[in-house]
């Protein structure tokens, strides 16, 4: 099929999403027949599968990923004048469920080669009052978490992992959302795996988290209409999404494997082309985003879309730089590498459905703007 001008998103969910359509109308049928709609035997399914998947023994579904992070912290009585350690280049998230917590953010830089949180960095990063930490798996590669496991036990603190962005990332092959006390997924439709609307998930191997998790979903509740689990709320993954994620989830190493393989090929069509380009992603890399760096950011971007090729930035505003943060004693803080991403990154069109043409044609295109 030839390539026309204004056709190539940077993730495009009706390629994605279509073939499986007849099977997510049969699921959402059921779900329309049983009469039950929360938390009932899709939820619970999905619960068991991707607790699996992950390797993990507890999983519990939640109505976003910021929620799910949000409840992590919670679970581990984080509140206020605590503080929780994060890096500032991952889109906010962390920052936004640290302080819906009602503790406070730090901030750690990354490293230059890999753009996620620089053990070395973390380990000076640590104070009297920080609490816990929340490792982000940006782009879907992993962070190094044997060295951030390493300080969070000299610290005595729990590791968070933000697993958004990595769906099926796996280190030394234990999976993302294994390694700390708790993971955090989104499934927001444009992730590895995605729902058709919000929806989140919270993974562990410590069945008390998983009690607390569990009842802060839904009013601390540790029966109905009993609030004995704390400061709960009503955030619960519901039963279509979790059956839309069940069709999704047998398929999603395969999608993985096809985002690893694009990666790739970009790598080898844009060496030399003068950008900084990504490690070339092995197993441990769910492929989530395809982001290069290139001083040329903004009049390159300009160049792809006079060619009908969308692209993104992930993410232009570093989080202790935000307005919002501004006067906050969490902006007080010296992030040479991650100031310097956020001027730098952009994100190039990539999704498991994209065809080997369609990467040849960006990475043309990409060349020519250069
Ligand atoms: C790294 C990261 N963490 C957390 C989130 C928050 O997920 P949600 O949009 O489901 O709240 C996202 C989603 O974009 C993300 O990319």
């Amino acid at each position: 099929m030839p390539i026309q001008a204004g056709q190539l998103f940077i993730n495009d969910l009706r390629r994605h999403n279509g073939p499986l359509l007849p099977e997510i109308e049969t699921r959402l049928k059921a779900v329309l027949e049983s009469g039950w709609y929360i938390l009932g035997a899709q939820v619970s399914a999905f619960e068991e599968s991707f607790a699996a998947f992950c390797g993990v023994s507890h999983c519990v579904g939640v109505g976003n990923g910021t929620d799910a992070l949000e409840l992590a912290l919670r679970a581990f009585g984080i509140g206020p004048g605590d503080q929780v350690v994060t890096v500032a280049n991952a889109g906010g998230y962390a920052t936004t469920a640290i302080r819906c917590a009602g503790a406070d953010p730090t901030y750690v830089d990354v490293r230059a080669d890999s753009m996620l949180m620089d053990p070395a960095a973390l380990k000076g990063g640590i104070t009297s009052r920080t609490r816990a930490i929340i490792a982000t798996h940006v782009y879907g590669r992993m962070v190094e978490m044997p060295a951030v496991l390493a300080v969070a036990e000299t610290a005595q603190i729990p590791v968070i992992e933000d697993c958004a962005q990595a769906h099926g990332a796996r280190l030394d092959g234990r999976a993302a959302g294994s390694w700390g006390r708790l993971g955090c997924f989104s499934f927001y439709p444009t992730k590895n795996l995605g729902a058709l609307g919000d929806g989140g998930a919270v993974t562990t191997n410590d069945s008390t988290v998983d009690e607390r998790v569990r009842a802060l979903r839904q009013y601390g509740w540790t029966q109905k209409y009993h609030c004995g689990a704390g400061q709960g709320r009503n955030s619960r993954l519901d039963e279509m999404q979790a059956g839309i994620l069940s069709v999704k989830l047998p398929r999603l190493e395969g999608w993985n494997g096809r985002r690893r393989r694009i990666s790739a090929l970009y790598s080898e069509l844009l060496e030399g082309a003068g950008l900084r380009l990504p490690p070339v992603p092995d197993a441990s890399d769910a492929a989530h985003l395809y982001v290069v760096r290139t001083p040329e950011r903004d009049r390159i971007r300009t160049a792809l879309a006079g060619r009908g090729i969308v692209t993104d930035v992930h993410y232009p505003v570093p989080d202790h730089r935000q307005a919002c943060d501004r006067d906050s004693a969490s902006s007080d803080c010296d992030l040479p590498v991650t100031e310097g991403c956020c001027r730098e990154v952009l994100t190039l069109p990539c999704f498991p459905e994209m065809r080997d043409e369609e990467v040849a044609w960006v990475a043309k295109s990409v060349r020519q703007a250069i």
